[in-house]
């Protein structure tokens, strides 16, 4: 993990303007002094996204997501912070330092660019491959599946010839040597006969990674035959495990739930008919690596896979192994098709829409394919189906979320609620989990809610106080010099508010401006950063002339100073006088204050 100084991070943050970066991804429109647009973090009809030259920094004002240019890429891009130095270094012709490799990673690395080159030279191989007359037959193919040219372009499909080792001859023609072509997965070589390809006569799919790198291919057989499909192998650029076909494209969605399914021609046939966020696992089964995976770029999950016993099996496979990730997954219903590519072909894609709106709870659907195990006429199998499906809700951590299942079971198999509750308590018990379904838990809970709620809407008045300082200060810089008497940064109590003020006053004392894109870059988390945005982008509507202003100031400042006194005053030695002076001092203020008339000139 290389390290930046911070004038160096700060050097890539100014040479890159904010507008600029964002507008490569995002269409935006000028209002005012920021730019707009629609969020490309969550689904919105109206452009809540802002992006501020000034401040340059982003924030959407209904996400809650902001930051600024390395926070974007991040975000939006999935790179890390060096990803993201890195890229815009290079964007702003700036030489990073560079880093210490040892020679074994440096040997490694190089090595994998071959292979990245490797495959990438083939996929254009196949490709052109496709558009010549021995590629007729593929391309035929692929139209006879009802793929469109823009189709094929888009996921570059191609052909592999039928000679058996035209590729290799042509990788060798292009330099690369028989010690680094054996381990790209692409060819055999033997001692004696040189080299085969392992691919021909097949229609053939580039697999690409999350960075639209090639990294492996699939390619099926023209019609019938053995094997259907046949994959390259792990290699030092492909672990199968840690890579979703189509995850390129479908990381740009705006959907917030990825449709997983299990085959090529699926994700081809998903996204023609406009479902940009689907994935397939490819022939492997779900692993936690690619649950991981899935996690990483922030979604949830339609599972979609094939309707047959075996594809029925796989989602049950998966459906644990997404919860275990954090994610969570609803189950498409394909009937009567086999898979997402047969069911677009036959029914539409609004017919599928329709199957995604009424996807079903992956729970309930663990359930439904229990049930196929027990003879639900025969009472003692009834009964042990019910223990099975308790069984079950007990591993649910949160006592609301069993009662939500135990509800929606009892309702759709005909059983107690409290018959099924008692089941589940007893095998808690058992089970030594501590299960207590007691209902003078839930009574206490509910009274407290609802004072911790009128507690926070004064929280939340106190904290939108002080985050409205802190967006003027930025926005109006010469009110520092107003306010700075009376207000110093341990007078914002509130998160990271305080930290935040003290180094935004830091800047105004060394240049009497303000930077509050540098400010972000101090907070590495994402979540952090995205609060930081929201502390420097508080509006208030109604408030336009001068006067308003000056009054609205004022009172802002009366209330962050009378909050931060009255913590003061909780937390201080009843001995110490000194304090005591202190807070004295300050609320005389605070009533001279109030009486004073400001007499500000702002220039807007
Ligand atoms: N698969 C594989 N090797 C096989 C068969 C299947 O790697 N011999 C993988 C492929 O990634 C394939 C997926 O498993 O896309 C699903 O297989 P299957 O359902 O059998 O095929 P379909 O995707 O329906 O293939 P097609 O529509 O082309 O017949
Ligand atoms: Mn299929």
């Amino acid at each position: 993990m290389p390290y930046y100084s911070d004038d160096i991070i700060e050097e890539v943050r100014s040479r890159n303007d904010i507008v600029d970066v964002i507008g490569q991804y995002v269409h935006l429109t000028k209002k005012g002094s920021s730019y707009f647009g629609l969020c490309p973090f969550h689904n919105e009809k109206t452009g809540s996204f802002s992006v501020t030259p000034s401040k340059q920094m982003y924030y959407c004002f209904g996400c809650g997501k902001g930051g600024n240019v390395f926070t974007f890429l991040q975000e939006y891009e999935n790179m890390t912070f060096t990803e993201a130095m890195q890229e815009l270094a290079d964007r702003s012709g700036i030489q990073l330092p560079e880093t210490e490799m040892t020679s074994q990673q440096k040997a490694r690395s190089a090595k994998r660019d071959k292979l990245l080159e490797i495959n990438k030279e083939a996929a254009t191989y196949f490709y052109k491959m496709l558009h010549t007359d021995h590629g007729a037959i593929a391309l035929k193919y692929f139209e006879d599946r009802k793929l469109s040219p823009e189709t094929m372009q888009k996921f570059g499909l191609g052909y592999s010839d039928k000679y058996s080792n035209d590729l290799y001859k042509y990788l060798r023609s292009k330099g690369y040597t028989d010690d680094i072509l054996k381990d790209s997965g692409l060819v055999t070589i033997d001692e004696v006969k040189g080299g085969y390809d392992k691919f021909w006569n097949r229609a053939m799919f580039p697999i690409l990674d999350a960075n639209s790198k090639v990294i492996a291919f699939g390619g099926r057989v023209l019609g019938e035959g053995e094997p259907k499909y046949l994959n390259s192998p792990e290699t030092d650029i492909f672990d199968k495990s840690r890579n979703l076909y189509g995850l390129h494209l479908a990381r740009r969605t705006r959907a917030d739930k990825f449709i997983l399914c299990e085959g090529y021609m699926d994700v081809i046939a998903l996204h023609q008919a406009g479902f940009d966020n689907a994935v397939a696992s490819l022939g492997t089964a779900l692993t936690s690596g690619h649950a991981n995976l899935i996690k990483r770029f922030g979604k949830d999950v339609y599972l979609s896979y094939d309707s047959d016993g075996a594809g029925r099996k796989a989602a049950l496979r998966a459906i644990p192994i997404l919860r275990a990730a954090g994610i969570t997954c609803k189950v498409i219903d394909m009937n009567p098709y086999k898979d997402p590519d047969e069911f677009i072909k036959n029914l539409g894609a609004e017919e599928y829409q329709k199957r995604i709106d009424n996807a079903q709870n992956s729970f309930m659907y663990t359930v439904q394919m229990d049930e196929v195990d027990f003879d639900m006429s025969d009472p003692e199998s009834k009964t042990a189906f019910y223990k099975k499906v308790a069984s079950r809700i007990v591993e649910f951590p949160e006592e609301i979320e069993r009662n939500n299942y135990i509800e929606a079971v009892a309702s759709k198999y005909n059983v107690g609620f409290e018959n099924l509750r008692q089941m589940v308590n007893n095998i808690g018990v058992r089970q030594g989990m501590g299960t207590k379904v007691n209902a003078d838990e839930v009574e206490p809970r509910t009274k407290l809610k609802s004072g911790i709620q009128k507690k926070a809407s004064k929280e939340e008045g106190m904290k939108t106080s002080q985050r409205l300082m802190l967006t003027w200060l930025v926005e109006r810089p010469e009110l520092y010099q107003m306010i700075k008497d009376y207000i110093a940064p341990e007078d914002f109590t509130e998160g990271i508010y305080a930290e935040v003020a003290k180094v935004l006053f830091e800047q105004f004392q060394e240049s009497g401006m303000a930077n509050p894109a540098k400010i972000v870059t101090m907070f590495s988390e994402n979540d952090e950063q995205s609060q930081v945005a929201e502390i420097f982008n508080t509006n208030v509507s109604g408030i336009e002339d001068t006067r308003d202003w000056e009054k609205a100031i004022k009172e802002t400042i009366v209330r962050i100073k009378e909050n931060s006194l009255e913590q003061r005053r909780k937390n201080m030695d009843a001995n110490d006088v000194n304090a005591l002076n202190e807070i004295i001092k300050s609320k005389k203020m605070i009533q001279e204050l109030s009486r004073m008339n400001f007499s500000m000139t702002f220039v807007n």
